[in-house]
């Protein structure tokens, strides 16, 4: 019997209904395996703000340096865009989080879904058998440089440390080992000089992997890359900027951005868990969203954060298992509510 002891972080916008649907479904995991939940939830982002708080609470910063392990829905929404910088609830919460755990891997599946490959708009045969990772550099590079304004105008500068670099191309050799033993680096090593120490670095770390292939690519030409030759793709290692654009594009083989979870992970063992979608304001309070990209998240937890791998398996397979007999919400083609999908999942892992 495991004591899983989480903090759970909804946020805005969609974040509670899909937060509250993969608690359901960790709820039924936890009972059926006999393993005890505390969970320690806590206010980020704009809810915080509108709670008369930071975006990002002491409270719920403490939880999660305490727990090590985060749920996070998502953060942010038109109604806090008039924030300016550490005000706004991305910048003065997800950032800080990443950076002060320091969880600078950030994991990113691709993978299609059988059934939802008719879904993407590529052809099916570009499709079948794609099954990369992004490993995205996450604490470093253009996002926390200095930023500002000058009378010329704005700036925000890009810096990378050899040891940033250093470490993340570990991860994501150790992480090809795993798999099919390829790692292809996306830089823009033409024109940076930061993406030139990436290369050069990435470079050094490869000497200790022999048994692993290295490509490099140009994030221009990887854009295109991604759509004509997926299927060549094992782990993709990347900067913090190219990794979130490279993610997204990736999204789209995957038919919906509605089914893809994400890890951060510092090296002492911390993890942060999320969908890779956004708060999706236009839908939130609706019972529309899809929560199957926060239940998948919270299995990732399981995996990674407990090594409770049999739990992670069965909530995956209920996944699967709604997504081909159609038990989903309405953006997947289903008629159920955010609710209803979590306790068809919470049902099937229970059965
Ligand atoms: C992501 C998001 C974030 C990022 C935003 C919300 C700051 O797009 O996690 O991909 O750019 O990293
Ligand atoms: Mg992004």
């Amino acid at each position: 019997m495991a004591e899983i002891n989480f903090t759970y972080l909804p946020g805005d916008g969609i974040g509670p209904e899909v937060g509250a649907a993969s608690i359901a479904v960790l709820k039924a995991t936890a009972s059926k395996f006999g393993h005890s939940l505390n969970i320690e939830e806590h206010l980020i982002g704009g809810a915080a703000i509108d709670a008369g708080l930071k975006p990002l609470p002491d409270e719920s910063f403490e939880s999660a340096k305490r727990t090590g392990a985060m749920l996070l829905g998502a953060v942010g929404g038109p109604k806090w865009d008039h924030l300016k910088g550490q005000d706004r609830p991305e910048l003065g919460s997800l950032l800080p989080l990443r950076k002060n755990l320091n969880l600078y891997a950030n994991i990113r599946p691709c993978k299609p879904y059988p059934a939802l490959i008719d879904r993407a708009p590529l052809k099916r045969e570009r499709l079948e058998g794609v099954d990369f990772i992004v490993m995205r550099e996450l604490t470093g590079g253009i996002y926390f440089g200095d930023k500002g304004r000058d009378d010329q105008g704005a700036f925000d500068m890009c810096r990378y440390s050899e040891a940033e670099v250093r470490r993340i191309a570990n991860k994501a050799f150790d992480l090809a080992m795993t798999r099919r033993k390829k790692v292809t680096s996306v830089d823009k090593s033409n024109v940076l000089e930061t993406s030139r120490l990436w290369r050069e670095t990435v470079i050094a770390v490869a000497a200790d992997y022999p048994e692993v292939e290295l490509e490099h690519l140009l994030i221009d030409a990887m854009t295109m890359h991604m759509l004509t030759r997926a299927q060549d793709f094992d782990v993709i290692l990347t900067e913090n900027m190219f990794g979130d654009i490279l993610t997204d594009e990736a999204s789209v083989l995957c038919g919906s951005m509605g089914v893809i979870p994400s890890a951060s992970l510092s090296d002492g063992g911390m993890g942060m868990y999320e969908p890779i979608h956004g708060s999706a304001p236009d839908i939130a309070g609706q019972g529309k969203a899809n929560p199957l990209a926060m239940i998948l998240s919270a299995a990732w937890m399981l995996r990674l954060s407990f090594g409770l791998d049999a739990e992670a398996d069965i909530i995956e397979t209920a996944v699967s298992a709604a997504l081909e007999q159609g038990q989903t919400t309405g953006d997947l083609g289903g008629n159920l509510s955010t609710s209803q999908v979590g306790e068809w999942i919470a049902d099937y892992v229970q059965r």
